[in-house]
């Protein structure tokens, strides 16, 4: 029998991962499908009740529902709790299991540069979902210290003490203060959607050094202006669209228990940009 996926959030048109696993599919020749579902913020219990009704076999999360979804999992897996969110969810008989693929997502570029985490210290801009999912990956790697800058203060302080709480150094600076210290730091990671669609950078990037690594996760457009302006500065760059696509071959591993074919996934997101 066909097994069906999805990726559920809202909006949910412009989502990329319909794109990626149906090409994993046809290019490993799998019986499978996989769609968009937009489930609005109010409706999320009954939209998870037409997915089990239709015997959905997995599915992805995004925003808004990724801390939501929580209340709705018979299980939830290590990395899963430790975020307290949820990005990928399998379905055995009606018992939903919950995983969190962001934070290996995040980490498999800088593995896979051989990039080595350990006492290295951060500059955090944002505080969303996105860079809880980022400290708790920080935390895995034994980083040094984060410090964390953001529009809204008061999450920034919040994501400080959940840094805090997984045995992190964390600090708070001030966003406008954010580029005039960006010098001191070995990683620099935008989690904000500041320069999505190319508009805007998130901070200034005069004093980014060339030897530190510049992680924008905004993925649309490829070249943020962050990553153009770094690059210029001399500094290593990691894409947003490698996360997107790392998280995405660790959901497929969740839901299918075989390898990602990482070349087919990548070659049909990059040609989505
Ligand atoms: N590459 C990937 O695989 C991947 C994975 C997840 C997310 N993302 C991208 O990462 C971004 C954040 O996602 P999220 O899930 O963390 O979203 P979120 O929870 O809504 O957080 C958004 C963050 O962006 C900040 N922000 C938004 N507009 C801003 C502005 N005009 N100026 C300064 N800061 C602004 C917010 O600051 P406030 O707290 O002040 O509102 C907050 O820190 C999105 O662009 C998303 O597409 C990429």
């Amino acid at each position: 029998m066909t097994k069906t996926y999805a990726v559920i959030g809202d909006p949910i048109d412009h989502s990329l991962s319909p794109a990626i696993h149906n090409s994993a599919y046809l290019f490993l020749g799998l019986d499978c499908i996989y769609i968009a579902y937009r489930i609005p913020s109010r409706e999320l219990e009954f939209g998870i009740e037409s997915l089990k009704k239709i015997g959905i076999s997995g599915f992805n999360v995004t925003i808004p529902h990724k801390v939501d979804m929580m209340q709705l999992l018979n299980e939830a897996d290590e990395e899963c709790i430790l975020v307290g969110a949820t990005n990928t969810v399998l379905n055995n008989d009606g018992n939903l299991k919950g995983y969190n693929t962001d934070v290996d997502g995040f980490l498999d570029p800088i593995r896979k540069r051989k990039i080595d985490c350990r006492d290295s210290d951060v500059l955090l801009i944002g505080a969303g979902g996105a860079a809880r999912a980022i400290v708790a990956a920080f935390s895995r790697e034994k980083a040094g210290k984060i410090t964390v800058t953001n529009r809204t203060e008061e999450r920034a302080h919040s994501l400080i003490r959940f840094a805090h709480k997984l045995g992190l150094q964390s600090d708070y600076t001030d966003l406008k203060n954010a580029g005039e210290i960006a010098g001191n730091y070995k990683f620099i990671v935008n989690a904000t959607s500041v320069g999505l669609k190319g508009v805007g950078c998130p901070i200034s990037t005069r004093n980014i050094k060339k030897d530190a690594i510049v992680y924008d996760i905004v993925y649309m457009p490829v070249e943020t202006p962050l990553i153009e302006e770094s690059k210029n500065q001399g500094a290593t760059i990691i894409y947003g669209w490698e996360m997107l696509l790392a998280q995405a071959m660790k959901s497929f591993e969740i839901f299918l228990k075989i390898p990602a074919p990482y070349e087919a996934m990548k070659l049909t997101l990059l040609g989505r940009f």
